[in-house]
């Protein structure tokens, strides 16, 4: 199934993954939006990504906004949705606010995209969500993403039955070198990425791109539903 001409809208597309799943969406001949809330960074990915593409600010927490955002859309072709917005922190230390800002983001976002984006999908067409290593592996100060991620991996299960023909799928990354991690800094963020790299069968830190590959694969392959898909270099397993 070629991505030509495919109307595809990336939710979290400023960024990250989400940039590098646009890059190649728009590389393949599709036609992208992408959607985050900083304006600014929307700009700075529209340039990056050096193809036409179209840029619209969404708060995906919104649930009034995210429903106004597909009448908008119209019909399209493949939804991915990688917007994500929280702190990690130990379970006992993390503030309620803080762990439920995670589920508003990456839980109740993906959930409402789907919920309003759906109907407007194409025949042929799909939804992949983002969740993570920590569903799979317990990781010191992870609880809210596990937490998080382990629900989004159950709404895709049963999304991908309830909403058949329209396939659901999932990616989880490992940890991916993006600008999530930009609050640490540079010294630090190395030292983790070496000291989890060596301990990986990959014996490597994810890039962007590895990721990206996965999600535009599952856009183009008609029989993959239901599905998660580990990218993470094997960190489940270690
Ligand atoms: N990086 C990792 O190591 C890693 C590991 C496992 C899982 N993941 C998951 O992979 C996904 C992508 O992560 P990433 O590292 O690529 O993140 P990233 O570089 O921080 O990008 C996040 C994107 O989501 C947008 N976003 C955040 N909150 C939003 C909101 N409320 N409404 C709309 N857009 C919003 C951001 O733009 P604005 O800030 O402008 O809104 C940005 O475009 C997330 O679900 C994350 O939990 C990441």
């Amino acid at each position: 199934m070629s991505l030509n001409d495919a109307k595809v809208v990336v939710i979290g597309g400023s960024s990250g993954m989400g940039l590098a799943v646009a890059k190649m969406a728009a590389d393949e001949g599709a036609r992208v939006v992408i959607a985050g809330r900083s304006e600014e960074k929307l700009r700075q990915a529209a340039d990056e990504i050096r193809q036409p593409v179209e840029t619209r600010s969404l708060d995906v927490t919104q649930e009034q906004a995210v429903q106004a955002f597909f009448v908008e859309t119209g019909e399209l072709d493949h939804l991915v949705v990688t917007a994500a917005t929280g702190v990690a922190g130990s379970f006992l230390e993390l503030e309620t606010p803080s762990f439920r800002q995670i589920f508003d983001s990456k839980f109740w976002g993906q959930y409402f995209a789907a919920r309003y984006g759906a109907q407007r999908i194409r025949e042929g067409g799909s939804i992949t969500f983002f969740s993570g290593v920590a569903a799979a592996k317990p990781v010191d100060g992870l609880s809210a993403y596990a937490a998080v991620n382990g629900a989004v991996e159950a709404l895709c299960r049963s999304l991908a039955v309830e909403l058949a023909p329209l396939r659901v799928n999932a990616v989880s990354p490992g940890i991916v070198d993006t600008p999530a991690y930009a609050g640490m800094s540079p010294a630090e963020r190395k030292r983790m990425f070496d000291a989890l790299a060596a301990r990986l069968p990959a014996r490597r830190i994810g890039r962007p791109e590895d990721v990206a590959a996965a999600v535009i694969s599952l856009m183009k392959n008609g029989y993959v539903t239901g599905s998660v898909v580990y990218v993470d270099g094997g960190h489940r397993l270690v």
